[in-house]
């Protein structure tokens, strides 16, 4: 099959070119994002293959399906930038790679809430320094604390786990309650109850028409003083200004992001040389008790080896029909009207 690869970084060039030894596809790679000015360049493909800050509206669709594209193989777990409903109307298939290490992303926000804190960036800065003073670095024991976990699926589940590890007590909320999690001691509650009741709220539902904003002025009022928020789902999850408000009012004790509601246009990217245009997103780099990482969640060795290996998997099963593809679920998806 003709792929053409869109936000090609070397390391994902690497892990495509090794897969493809057991797929024999013709890979193209490009490191243009996909954007309605790029989309020609998918002309005379069967497939594309994007990644999470591509464009795929229903104009590039329209673009892509007049090109002659039948195939989107995303290489990630979220989908939230695909138009379905367009894709469905122009007869494109959509895959996934729902579960390419969970274990990624679940121990990258257990590693946010520690450095939040116990003040790991702080102490690194310090220490090299030569300033070995504590005033400052003072944190709390997880042990014991309330963990609210909002999406328990893949992630969400791989997060509960590592929280009951530390001793934690788990309040969830989802959709659907898993009930291995729930013998396993995750109790389940309304998403009232897991904001209003936990010390450490770990947002891992994907972003939909429900979940867009599910952070807003009025849910942080309802959380409790001081409350550790970390988002590593997606951006527009997360209401930015109402959060920086309750980070000056003191509400929101700590936030870590690995993701942001207008990060297509800074992450992925070296900017260290350009001026940050983004005004909101600058405003949270000044918080002491705010870490951003620019979405590297998902980059584990073997997260990379999965993702690159059921991306063609799924281009491979699309071709033979076989139903090892990896179709993102549209009969979960409540499309918005
Ligand atoms: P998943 O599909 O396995 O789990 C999502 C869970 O959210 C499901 O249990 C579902 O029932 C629940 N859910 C959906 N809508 C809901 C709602 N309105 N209210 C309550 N629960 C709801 O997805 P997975 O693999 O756990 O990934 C979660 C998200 O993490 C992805 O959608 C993606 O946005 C993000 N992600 C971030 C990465 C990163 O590098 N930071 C990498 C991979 C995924």
């Amino acid at each position: 099959m003709k792929i053409a690869v869109f936000s090609t970084k070397p390391y994902d060039r690497h892990a495509l070119e090794q897969a493809n030894r057991e797929h024999g596809h013709e890979l193209t790679f490009f490191e243009s994002r996909l954007t309605p000015a790029t989309a020609a360049l998918a002309r005379g493909f069967d497939a594309i293959c994007p990644f999470v800050n591509d464009d795929l509206s229903e104009p590039v669709i329209d673009l892509l399906a007049d090109a002659g594209v039948r195939l989107l193989t995303l290489r990630s777990a979220g989908y939230n930038h695909v138009d379905l409903r367009a894709a469905a109307r122009r007869g494109l298939t959509v895959a996934h790679v729902p579960a390419y290490s969970p274990h990624a992303v679940a121990e990258h926000a257990m590693g946010m809430i520690l450095t939040l804190n116990r003040k790991f960036h702080r102490a690194y800065a310090r220490v090299r320094e030569g300033n070995f003073a504590l005033e400052g670095l003072l944190g709390f024991d997880i042990y014991r604390k309330t963990m609210g976990v909002v999406g328990t699926g893949q992630i969400g589940a791989a997060f509960c786990q590592i929280a009951l590890g530390f001793g934690c007590r788990v309040l969830a909320y989802d959709l659907y309650p898993n009930s291995a999690l729930q013998a396993a001691g995750v109790e389940y509650a309304d998403l009232n109850a897991v904001l209003s009741r936990t010390d450490i709220i770990a947002l891992h539902v994907p972003l939909t028409p429900q979940t867009r904003h599910m952070i807003d002025a009025e849910s942080i009022a309802r959380m409790k003083p001081g409350v550790m928020l970390i988002n590593t789902s997606r951006g527009a999850l997360v209401d930015t200004p109402a959060v920086i408000a309750g980070l000056k009012s003191g509400q929101i004790g700590a936030l870590g992001l690995d993701v942001y509601e207008e990060e297509a246009d800074l992450f992925f990217e070296d900017l260290s040389s350009t001026v940050i245009q983004d005004d909101v997103f600058a405003r949270l780099l000044t918080f002491p008790n705010v870490l951003v990482t620019g979405h590297q969640g998902f980059f584990t060795k073997e997260a990379l080896e999965r993702i690159a290996g059921t991306t063609l998997t799924n281009a491979t099963a699309y071709l033979t029909g076989s139903d090892q593809i990896q179709k993102v679920p549209l009969e979960r998806i409540q499309f918005e009207e």
